[in-house]
């Protein structure tokens, strides 16, 4: 049941005089939604049942279930049989959403922020999932983490460090772990780096907003890929960047598009080795022709890579910034995808003389990132334990993309197409069945399985329908489960 005071929200919304031309039951619907809005109804709270509420109120149980229905539409609410109806696990930041209805909502009720927290607010964030469930995208599987390693590792580094561990540590990020990472990227991904040129961040996030506010100002035009990773776009759209749209196709970002660019544009971001969300290789032609571009203008090529470790078919590409003579090239790598999420270690390298200026201005965020984990992951490198761990993950996750293509291909071949990634987290799909892309996420949410919609990547928000489907962090049984749910889903849909 709703407490009293919710309770008398809703029934002040009822009663205030501009809402009086609404149909009953859209006023019932915006007033509980207001309340999720707010957050004073958080996700997964239950919802008194229709017929309490209805008394509650005193309106019919008809005018209550007209607006769970349209609340259910609208993704803030779920439905269970047998149940009741619950709050939305994501109704707030889901990724990749554009700005509509719901956000108009909250421009109206921010208090006194700025122009710039008022945008930050706007874009929803980036929150990803607390519990993913299937098809969640660019998720790892942790269940299989090697955690007493780990714990032998971080008591390995307390004892040795003794106290000195619980003082500030090197903004820049602790030495040894700047080194491994060095010889990491040097050796597998053939980038030319060395550890004074390493800064250690707590994400890709950070590195992203660093770079936007460092290399760039507020106006200052920055080519995205189209379609593009909601972070970077959301990361640059924060600083008050203009995001100039590129296309995408089978070789990646359309370089001729950049060169012949005729306006000043200072930057350009990109995810070279997999493009998010088509899962295409930039080709190396385009690769130097951006580097040649680059080093023209003087612009900077922000690379993202952020999930290079895992790529099932061909030999990898070596990175953009191994590439460029001209110190022009950002690179980007996160353990989100290669380890864990919640490790929060992400890390950029630096044009030499880039890592002061920004070394100082990530003080000004956050200091330093957490020194025990830098410590404990240097061990985990420099034991050889991180090579083993994707090895070994990259096995699992092949595996996993085979299964995940069969099953699609039996059972939800009538809705979709798969485009099967050489690499990476989560396998792309366009909707070939007549099925709507917003429809389709909204059912498949319903019985539990997250998608995320690819048209809203696109620039212009109505790009090719389709989805992610994340597959990394399920299990064959799990996914085989999750494809049957969601091909009836889509049965049932197809039917409506
Ligand atoms: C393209 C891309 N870059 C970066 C990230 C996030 O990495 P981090 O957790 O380090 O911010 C993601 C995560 O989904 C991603 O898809």
């Amino acid at each position: 049941m709703f407490k009293h005071s919710e309770l008398e929200s809703v029934k002040a919304w009822l009663a205030r005089p501009e809402h009086a031309a609404l149909p009953l039951h859209a006023r019932i619907q915006r007033a509980i939604r207001q309340l999720i809005l707010d957050g004073a109804l958080g996700p997964g709270k239950p919802l008194p049942a229709s017929r309490a509420l209805a008394k509650s109120i005193g309106v019919s149980r008809d005018t209550i279930e007209a607006a769970y229905g349209q609340l259910h539409a609208e993704g803030f609410i779920e439905r269970r049989v047998g149940s009741g109806s619950f709050v939305a696990e994501v109704t707030e930041f889901a990724p990749g959403r554009r700005v509509h209805q719901r956000d108009a909502l909250l421009r109206n009720q921010a208090p006194n922020l700025s122009q710039r927290g008022q945008a930050m607010f706007e874009s929803g964030g980036v929150r990803e999932m607390l519990a993913p469930r299937p098809f969640a995208h660019g998720v790892p599987e942790t269940r299989s983490f090697p955690l007493p390693l780990w714990e032998r590792l971080e008591r390995q580094v307390l004892k040795e460090a003794g106290t000195a561990a619980l003082l500030h540590g090197d903004p820049q990020g602790a030495e040894p772990l700047r080194r491994a990472i060095a010889d990491y990227v040097n050796l597998e991904r053939g980038a030319r780096a060395t550890a004074d040129r390493v800064l250690v961040l707590t994400s890709s996030q950070q590195a992203m907003t660093l770079c936007a506010n460092m290399l760039l100002d507020p106006g200052d035009r920055i080519f995205i890929e189209d379609p593009a990773y909601y972070g970077a776009r959301k990361a640059f759209d924060a600083a008050g960047l203009e995001c100039v749209p590129v296309p995408v196709d089978r070789q990646g970002i359309q370089v001729e598009g950049i060169v012949a660019e005729p306006r000043p544009v200072k930057a350009v971001f990109l995810t070279p080795s997999h493009q998010f969300p088509t899962g295409v290789t930039l080709t190396l032609d385009r690769r130097l022709a951006l580097i040649d571009w680059a080093a023209r203008h003087q612009a900077w090529i922000i690379e993202d890579d952020y999930d290079s470790e895992f790529r099932y078919a061909g030999k990898p590409t070596a990175c953009v910034q191994g590439l460029d003579p001209h110190d022009r090239t950002i690179y980007i790598g996160t353990f989100t995808k290669s380890l864990f999420p919640g490790l929060r270690i992400g890390y950029v390298i630096l044009p030499p003389h880039l890592v002061k200026p920004m070394t100082v201005a990530r003080t000004l965020l956050d200091g330093h990132t957490a020194s025990m984990a830098q410590l404990t992951l240097a061990r985990f490198m420099e034991g050889g334990h991180f090579g083993a761990h994707v090895r070994t993950m990259r096995g699992i996750y092949a595996d996993r993309l085979d299964v995940l293509v069969k099953l699609v291909g039996k059972h939800l071949h009538d809705f979709v197409e798969p485009r099967v990634p050489i690499g990476g987290l989560q396998m792309p799909c366009l909707l070939t069945g007549g099925l709507q892309e917003r429809a389709a996420i909204d059912a498949a949410r319903r019985v539990g399985i997250e998608l995320l919609g690819l048209s809203g990547l696109h620039a212009s928000g109505d790009g090719r329908a389709g989805f992610l489907m994340g597959f990394a962090a399920y299990t064959p049984t799990e996914l085989e489960a999750a494809v049957l749910r969601l091909a009836q889903a889509f049965r049932t849909l197809k039917r409506s």
